[in-house]
């Protein structure tokens, strides 16, 4: 009986569990037998692991989270790692790898099918939905009604208080849960990482709407949106792939917004919320179909492909294709959320 693996790596988000679900049915309807791999390429470095079978993975469809556990750890990062990854890929009798991850874990899932590592398939997962050659990633469904609710907990209080509230959500290179949870919440002003933040714009923006009688606005920003003249991220350290912890954007805009407006502004960070709880119905069918078509890969033996979402088909793309670049915000939408700024 052949062997797949499975690993999530990279930040969690909800839908992990629904496409584990799925690779273990379409595996067990396949006639293959399937190890999880516990928190992500560490997991293979590590060559720690947990029996993966239909019980092992049946009451998980609605679970957040991801029961293999995740983590940031880089092979390419690590002495010996790549090494490992192969010999414990032999050791633990594996056929087929797949790989579930954004940017990160897709990277190293990609370098590795080119260093001799030919049997993996990738599937997309982030919140940030900022991965190529998928019109959507699970999690980024879950993430915006999330953020949307909270903006819509954030409109009450605001116009009792007559205050300007910035909502800081999650979003590191690409601002799409700002543009999508401001334009279903309503904001009256969206920052993205795309296009540097300009204080006096928003300034006029707000002054704007008060001017006609409002006396309370919501400024959507999103964690990655740059100022132009500084960098206000507070925590310079990097993790394994290079990235800042980021925050402190959200503050920094709402000081300035309350210095130069004159209004009474606060700022609440979203954090981790987004990325936390049960997925919605959206995530749950997504992640399912991935998992299946994952396994399908396999058995076509297509590796180095990722599964995709195009349309509202589910193909199969080179890993090469969906981490080349990252997919940003599309600026259509972003122009239909800017007709309601001010
Ligand atoms: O996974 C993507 C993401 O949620 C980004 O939006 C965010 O910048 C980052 O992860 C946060 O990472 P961590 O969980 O390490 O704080």
């Amino acid at each position: 009986m052949a062997t797949i693996g499975i690993l999530t790596g990279g930040g969690d988000c909800p839908g992990l569990n629904p496409v584990i679900r799925a690779v273990v049915r379409k595996a067990h309807n396949e006639g293959y037998k399937v190890i999880g791999i516990k928190d992500g390429w560490k997991g293979l470095i590590e060559a720690n692991t947990m029996p993966l079978d239909l019980v092992a993975t049946s009451g998980i469809l609605h679970r957040g989270g991801t029961i293999l556990g995740t983590s940031r750890t880089n092979p390419y990062k690590k002495e010996g790692g790549v090494e490992k990854v192969k010999a414990n890929f032999k050791k633990l009798g594996l056929d087929a790898l797949i790989a579930t991850g954004g940017e990160d874990t897709l990277g190293v899932a990609n370098k590795l099918t080119k260093d001799g590592v030919p049997n993996i398939v990738g599937v997309p997962k982030t919140i940030d939905n900022d991965l190529s050659a998928t019109d959507y990633t699970f999690g980024f469904d879950t993430a915006i009604n999330i953020a949307m609710e909270c903006i819509d907990r954030l409109h009450t209080t605001a116009e009792s208080h007559h205050r300007i509230l910035v909502a800081e959500v999650m979003g590191r290179h690409a601002g799409w849960i700002a543009v999508e949870s401001g334009l279903a919440g309503g904001a009256d002003y969206i920052l993205v990482p795309e296009m540097p933040v300009d204080i006096d714009e928003i300034c006029e923006a707000v002054k704007k709407r008060h001017a006609r009688g409002k006396q309370f606005s919501i400024i959507v920003v999103a964690e990655g949106a740059k100022m132009k003249e500084r960098d206000v991220t507070q925590d310079q350290s990097l993790d394994e792939f290079g990235h800042v912890k980021l925050g402190g954007i959200g503050e920094t805009i709402a000081k300035e917004v309350e210095k130069k407006t004159g209004f009474e502004t606060r700022v609440t960070v979203f954090g981790h919320i987004q990325r936390g709880g049960s997925p919605t119905a959206f995530d749950r069918i997504l992640g399912t179909r991935f998992g299946v078509k994952a396994v399908e890969l396999v058995k076509a033996g297509q590796f180095g492909h990722m599964v995709a979402l195009v349309g509202n088909k589910i193909v199969a793309v080179p890993l090469e294709e969906a981490v080349r670049e990252l997919k940003t915000i599309d600026m259509e939408l972003y122009n239909v959320a800017k007709e309601f700024f001010g």
